[in-house]
C-alpha cells in the first residue's frame, strides 16, 4: 500500500540537460522578492480592507437565512420577507461592487510587481559578463526570465493575499461559529490539526514535483532554442531525429513531473475532503441531539452547518496555499540563482571618465586564462600600439588571437599584467567610456532582426539618414542595398540570414563606421568571404582604419600586409613580432605563413586567389 501510494506520488528519474538550481528558504524568497512590490504597496490597505468587508457581507447572508428559516419558513409567514428581500437584493449588489474592485486593484498589484522584476531580471541578465553566456544554455535562461518570473508572482502577492484573506474569513466565521454555539465549535476544530499534517506532507512533495517541472522547462527551452537555432545545421546533418527524442526526452520528464504534482495534488484533495467531512459529520451527530433536546432551532442548525463549510473553507485553502507556495518557490529558486550571478567584470567604484580617447593601446605582461579551464589561453603578452597605427594578429586556430580582442573589450579581465588605453588600466576605467572608444567588426558577424537602416544605426542611434547612407557608401555597402526589395527598409531575417556572408560583413563595417571610435578591433574581417569579396572589402575596411588604432586579426595576410606591426601568436604566446618586410627576412614563422600562403594561390595581388586558411 505504502509501496503503491509511493510510485503513484514520484515524480520520475532525473536527467541533466539544467540543473536544479539550490534550495532557498520561504523566509529568503520573501526577503529577495519584498522590494519589488514597491510600486503597489500603497494599495495594501485597500486590499485588506476588501477581505475584510468581503467576509462580513457574506455572514450577513448566512445570517438572514436563518431569519428566513425561523421567521418566514417555520411559522408561514410572508411579512419580514418585505425586508429580509431588498436587504438580499442590496448585498449581492455590494459584494459584486466589492469583488470588482478586489479583482483590479490586486491584478494591479501583481501585474506591477512583475513588471518591475521582470525588467529587472532583464537588465541584471544583460549587465552579466560574457563568460557567463558562454557557459549557460541560452534557452533556460530565457525560460527564467518568461516563466519562471510569472510564478514567483503566486508566492509573493497572490499566495499573500489569499492567505490574509483567509486568516480574516477565518478570524469572522469562527468569532460568530463561537457566538453561536461554542461547544459545536470546539468540536469542529478538533481537526484542524489534522488538516495542517496532511498540508505539511503533501507540501513538501509538491515542492519536488514543482522543482522538477521548473527545470524541465528549462531544458525544454535550452533544446528548442539549441535545435531550431541551428537548423541548417541539424538539417544539413540530417539529425532532426536525434533533436526530436533530445525534445521528447525533457518534454517527457515535463509531463511526468507535472502529472506527479497533479496526482499529489488530486490525493491531497481527497484526503482533506475525508478530513473535513469527519468533522461535518460531527457536528451534526451532536447538532442533531441538541435539535432534540430543544437547545437549538432548526434554523440554527442549518446555519451553524453552513457557517462550518465557511469555517472549513478557509482552513482548506491555507493547507492548500501552502502547496501553491511551495511550487511557486521552485521558480523563486531559479530566480535567485540567476540574480546571485555577479558579473566578472565590474566597473571601479571611482571609474575615470576619458571622454573620447586618443587610441593608444597596450598589453603590458598579459597572461589570462579562461574560467575553470586549467591551460592560460594568453601568456605573458605584450605590445603597444600607438594612436592611429595598425597591428595585426595572426598566428593558428586557437592560438588566443580572439582572446586578445575580448580583453581589450573587456570582456574578461587579465589573471596577470594589465591592458591599457591611453595609459589607464582598462579595470580602472568606465566601461562606457571604453566601449564608447571601440568599434568593433567580431569573427561572427552579428546582425539583429530589423531594417538594414536600424542595423547599420545600431553603432550610433542617433546617426542622421545621411550619416547612414555614408557609411554604408564607405562600407561598399550602399550598391547592394539599393537593391535590395526595399532599400534601407528591407528587414534583415534574424542573424541578417537573408544577406549573404559577404554583404552582412559589410553591414558590419558600416555599423563600426557610423561609430566613428578612435580604436578598431576587426576579429576576421574576411571571414566567409570569397577571395573576390575579400578583396572588395579591403577598401572599405581602409578607409575605416584610416586615423584610427587598428587591431586587425586575420588569417587572411592580405589584410595584414599594411599593418604598422605585426604579433605573430602560437599557444597563447608571442612568438614573433614585427614589420612585413622584417618578418620575411628573418624567415620564421611569419615568413613560413607568407610561403604557404603564395604558393596556395593567395599571393597578395593574385587576381582569382581563393581565401587562404592558415593551418
Ligand atoms: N569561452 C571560452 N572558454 C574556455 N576556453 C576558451 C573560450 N574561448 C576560447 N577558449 C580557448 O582559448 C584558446 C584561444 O581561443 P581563441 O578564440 O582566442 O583562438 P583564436 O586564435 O581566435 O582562434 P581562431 O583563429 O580559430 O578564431 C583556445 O584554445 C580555445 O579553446
Ligand atoms: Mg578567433
Amino acid at each position: 500500500m505504502v509501496h503503491v501510494l509511493r510510485r503513484l506520488l514520484s515524480v520520475g528519474e532525473a536527467s541533466d540537460v539544467v540543473a536544479a538550481a539550490p534550495p532557498v528558504s520561504p523566509r529568503e524568497v520573501f526577503r529577495r522578492f519584498w522590494p519589488y512590490t514597491r510600486g503597489g504597496r500603497r494599495w495594501f490597505a485597500p486590499i485588506v480592507l476588501f477581505s475584510l468587508i468581503g467576509p462580513a457581507l457574506d455572514a450577513t447572508e448566512i445570517w438572514l437565512f436563518k431569519i428566513v428559516v425561523d421567521d418566514v419558513l417555520v411559522p408561514r409567514d410572508v411579512g419580514p420577507l418585505l425586508w429580509i428581500a431588498p436587504t438580499y437584493m442590496g448585498l449581492i449588489l455590494g459584494s459584486g461592487i466589492l469583488g470588482f474592485a478586489d479583482d483590479v486593484t490586486s491584478t494591479w498589484v501583481s501585474e506591477r510587481f512583475l513588471l518591475t522584476l521582470r525588467s529587472d531580471v532583464f537588465r541584471h541578465v544583460q549587465g552579466l559578463s560574457l563568460g557567463f553566456f558562454e557557459r549557460r544554455r541560452l534557452g533556460d535562461v530565457l525560460s527564467r526570465v518568461t516563466g519562471d518570473v510569472d510564478t514567483v508572482e503566486t508566492f509573493l502577492l497572490s499566495g499573500v493575499a489569499d492567505a490574509l484573506y483567509y486568516v480574516i474569513r477565518l478570524g469572522v466565521f469562527l468569532g460568530l461559529l463561537f457566538y453561536l454555539q461554542w461547544d459545536l465549535t470546539l468540536l469542529a476544530l478538533v481537526i484542524v490539526p489534522l488538516f495542517w499534517r496532511a498540508a505539511r506532507h503533501f507540501s513538501r512533495l509538491i515542492k519536488e514535483a514543482s522543482r522538477e517541472r521548473r527545470r524541465r522547462s528549462g531544458s525544454i527551452s535550452a533544446i528548442a532554442e539549441e535545435s531550431l537555432g541551428n537548423v541548417a545545421l541539424v538539417q544539413a546533418y540530417n539529425r532532426q531525429k536525434w533533436e526530436e527524442r533530445r525534445f521528447e526526452r525533457e518534454n517527457v520528464g515535463r509531463f511526468r513531473a507535472t502529472m506527479a504534482s497533479t496526482r499529489i495534488r488530486a490525493v491531497y484533495g481527497s484526503v482533506v475532503e475525508v478530513i473535513e467531512v469527519s468533522g461535518v459529520l460531527a457536528v451534526m451527530s451532536l447538532g442533531t441531539w441538541k435539535l432534540a433536546q430543544g437547545q437549538l432551532t432548526l434554523g440554527g442548525l442549518l446555519v451553524f452547518l453552513a457557517l462550518i463549510g465557511n469555517l472549513y473553507s478557509p482552513v482548506r485553502g491555507l493547507s492548500h496555499l501552502g502547496t501553491t507556495f511551495y511550487a511557486a518557490s521552485a521558480a523563486a529558486e531559479r530566480i535567485i540563482e540567476l540574480l546571485d550571478q555577479r558579473p566578472q567584470v565590474v566597473e571601479a567604484a571611482g571609474a575615470r571618465r576619458i571622454g573620447r580617447a586618443r587610441g593608444d593601446l597596450e598589453f603590458d605582461g598579459v597572461s589570462f586564462r579562461y574560467p575553470g579551464t586549467p591551460s592560460w589561453a594568453l601568456s605573458d603578452v605584450s605590445f603597444h600600439v600607438a594612436a592611429g597605427e595598425t597591428l595585426a594578429l595572426v598566428g593558428a586556430s586557437g592560438a588566443g588571437k580572439s582572446t586578445v580582442a575580448k580583453l581589450q573589450l573587456r570582456f574578461y579581465d587579465p589573471d596577470r599584467g594589465a591592458v591599457r588605453l591611453d595609459g589607464t588600466d582598462l579595470r580602472d576605467l568606465s566601461l562606457s567610456d571604453l566601449r564608447e572608444s571601440v568599434a568593433v567588426v567580431l569573427q561572427e558577424t552579428l546582425v539583429f532582426h530589423g531594417t538594414v537602416r536600424d542595423n547599420i544605426a545600431y553603432g550610433r542611434p542617433e546617426a542622421t539618414e545621411a550619416d547612414i547612407v555614408a557609411a554604408a557608401r564607405a562600407a561598399d555597402a550602399h550598391e547592394f542595398i539599393e537593391l535590395l526589395p526595399e532599400g534601407y527598409d528591407t528587414m534583415v531575417g534574424q542573424r541578417g540570414r537573408t544577406l549573404s556572408g559577404g554583404q552582412r560583413q559589410r553591414l558590419a563595417i558600416a555599423r563600426a563606421m557610423i561609430r566613428d571610435a578612435p580604436v578598431l578591433l576587426l576579429d576576421e574581417p574576411t571571414t566567409g568571404l570569397d577571395a573576390r569579396s575579400g578583396r572588395r572589402i579591403m577598401d572599405p575596411l581602409r578607409r575605416l582604419m584610416a586615423g584610427r588604432t587598428t587591431v586587425v586579426i586575420s588569417h587572411n595576410l592580405l589584410t595584414v600586409r599594411d599593418a604598422t606591426r605585426i604579433v605573430v601568436l602560437d599557444q597563447g604566446r608571442i612568438v614573433e613580432c614585427g614589420a612585413h618586410d622584417d618578418l620575411l627576412e628573418r624567415g620564421g614563422t611569419y615568413a613560413r605563413l607568407h610561403r604557404l600562403n603564395a604558393l596556395t594561390g593567395a599571393a597578395p595581388a593574385g587576381p582569382s586567389a581563393p581565401k587562404t586558411v592558415l593551418p
